[in-house]
């Protein structure tokens, strides 16, 4: 049985005439790291909100199909259930840290819990770990960088011990160094630790490098799916969607000859290429 399991589902919020979601279908495996790119209103988000249950719970709204998270309907589980299973980070690292010390922030889940103080510190000590970031444990909140403050949000997830990590645009309010410690983090926890993840993002030059699998989205619709490189292969497909592709597949599409061998989607797997390429 898959990990997650999305069939037939639609989605449209109240009082709107166009569904948000339309038809979607989608089995995730444990161990997965999916991510999901396409362009502004295509439903990204929305899906995102299904599996953490702010939809239904926060914004109504209806819905066919059925999405199960390890067999159970998650539409039947309460928040409190669902934040057992599904960890969240979103896009504004300022918007979701509510405590004013790291150690408060990681703290918080756990102690909704109820769980005994000694399994609670516990758990605080291995969250910043796999987050990279055991020395902000007694830091405030206000003072750390945007990265820093990302990585913080994903303890605060880990600390619930969820099936599963679902993260909203986590980078889009980052640097470039910011950004590249939370693919870091993500990519470590993905290998080493079997962790599930779904990554909804727009750089997708790390996405590729990263994610076992993408899904476009379009218009409510699961547009283009698979391997990063069975993906942006698809140039003109994206093009139209409105996605952008990696820069050294783009490049590699545009000197059309990457038959015979596959498709560069980083900047080393460009090296090579073009070396194959000026070799003749
Ligand atoms: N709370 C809401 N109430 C009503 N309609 C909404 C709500 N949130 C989103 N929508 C609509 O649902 C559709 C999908 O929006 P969604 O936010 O999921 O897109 P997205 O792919 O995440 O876009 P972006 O890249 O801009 O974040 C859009 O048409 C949007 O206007
Ligand atoms: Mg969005």
């Amino acid at each position: 049985m898959a990990l997650l399991e999305i069939e037939n589902f639609s989605f449209s919020y109240p009082r709107s005439e166009q569904p948000a979601l339309r038809e979607i279908n989608l089995k995730v495996e444990k161990g997965e790291f999916i991510g999901i790119t396409g362009p502004t209103g295509a439903g990204k988000s929305t899906l995102t909100y299904c599996l953490n249950g702010i939809i239904p719970h926060f914004l109504g709204g209806s819905y066919q199909g059925r999405i199960s998270l390890g067999g159970t309907s998650i539409f039947d589980l309460s928040p409190a259930q669902i934040s057992r299973l599904v960890g969240s980070v979103f896009q504004d690292p300022e918007a979701q840290l509510i405590s004013p010390e790291v150690e408060q922030e990681v703290a918080f889940g756990p102690e909704n819990l109820g769980l005994p103080p000694a399994e609670i510190g516990k758990r605080i000590g291995k969250a910043l770990e796999l987050a990279g970031i055991p020395g902000l444990r007694n830091r405030p909140t206000a003072n750390l960088s945007g990265g820093e403050k990302q990585r913080v949000a994903i303890a605060a997830a880990l600390a619930m011990l969820p099936e599963i990590l679902v993260l909203d645009e986590p980078t889009s309010e980052l640097d470039p160094l910011g950004t590249d410690e939370i693919f870091k983090v993500l990519d470590i926890l993905n290998k080493e630790h079997g962790m599930t993840i779904i990554m909804v993002e727009q750089k997708t030059e790390q996405l590729a490098a990263y994610a076992s699998r993408i899904l476009v989205f379009n218009e409510g619709r699961i547009a283009l799916e698979g391997e990063p490189r069975q993906v942006f292969v698809r140039r003109r497909e994206l093009e139209e969607i409105g996605v952008r592709i990696p820069q050294v597949a783009r490049l590699a599409g545009l000197l059309g000859r990457y038959e015979g061998c596959a498709l560069p989607l980083t900047v080393e797997e460009g090296h090579l290429y073009l070396e194959s390429i000026l070799r003749g």
